[in-house]
């Protein structure tokens, strides 16, 4: 079956990025000058994906603002001759079918994903998580999608971490089918390091049969009192096959301020018109 929907859970508080996160929702802090969400949202079209929600909160109006028109502002580019500006503000707005729901509760992200429960209706769905910026060289979701064509069954995408870092993480064991691919057989939610069975964490990277959504309306709140996905994906592959894929590319995480920072000075040094100058400016600092 074809992944048509991609699901994107945005109503987390942020509380990681205060004080800018109290009015500004942390899915539109810009990586360089575009918001992290735009990322999520290209790497979903490159992929293939025609629709996709937006689980938002309070506070995260300005998520549908950034995909919707903006008249008056394209009036005035059009007025001053700024085409090209002109192309990038409309792009936005025709990237994709943005949909949106509101959790009105943070229970946590297997609630949120719940939310999607009508949009999706009963096919496999991709979840990305907006903290989670990958730079690859095939689209990390459409890598992903690959290998539901392979599996036909649900597939988390990870890579292996650091030791010191799996309690921030679903971890997931199995078994080895090669150098990507494991049969998962059991998740926890970020255990401790010495719990922990491998180091293999899923990061934001999810394509999910909707069986999920009947074991979801059981799910008890788990790890820091929320219903977790994680739970209710190790409860899915009682039931189901689940694998776990190690995609290739490099994966940010854009919710902890050292992984913010580097993916700006990163993208930064990626881009044509900021390269020389930034790297100039890195130079003269003498690190
Ligand atoms: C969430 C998930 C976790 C996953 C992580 C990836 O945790 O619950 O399983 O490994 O995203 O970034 P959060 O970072 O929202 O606490």
């Amino acid at each position: 079956m074809k992944i048509r929907k991609a699901v994107i859970p945005a109503a987390g508080l942020g509380t990681r990025f205060l004080p800018v996160t109290k009015s500004i929702p942390k899915e539109m802090l810009p990586i360089v000058d575009k918001p992290t969400i735009q990322y999520i949202v290209e790497e979903i079209i490159a992929s293939g994906i025609e629709d996709v929600l937006i689980i938002t909160g309070r506070n995260k109006g300005s998520i549908e603002e950034h995909f919707d028109r903006a008249i008056e502002l394209e009036d005035n580019l059009e007025k001053t001759q700024k085409q090209e500006l002109l192309e990038e503000v409309r792009k936005i707005s025709r990237m994709i079918n943005i949909h949106t729901v509101r959790q009105k509760d943070p229970l946590g992200l297997g609630h949120a994903v719940y939310c999607a429960k009508s949009f999706v209706g009963n096919e496999p769905f991709a979840v990305l998580l907006g903290d989670d910026v990958v730079d690859s060289q095939k689209p990390c979701l459409k890598q992903m999608i690959e290998m539901f064509e392979q599996y036909n069954s649900t597939i988390l995408g990870g890579q292996r971490v650091e030791w010191e870092n799996v309690s921030k993480y679903g971890i997931v064991s199995g078994n080895k089918i090669s150098d990507t691919v494991y049969s998962v057989k059991d998740l926890v939610e970020k255990p401790a390091k010495e719990k922990a069975p491998t180091n293999i964490a899923i990061l934001g990277r999810y394509i999910i049969t909707p069986k999920i959504f009947e074991i979801l309306e059981n799910t008890h709140k788990g790890v820091g009192g929320e219903i977790q996905l994680t739970d209710g994906l190790r409860e899915l592959c009682n039931i189901e096959d689940v694998y776990a894929y190690t995609f290739e590319g490099r994966r940010y995480d854009v919710g902890s301020k050292i992984g913010f920072l580097e993916a700006t000075v990163d993208f930064a040094l990626k881009r044509d018109d900021l390269r020389d100058d930034f790297k100039a400016y890195l130079n003269k600092l003498n690190l």
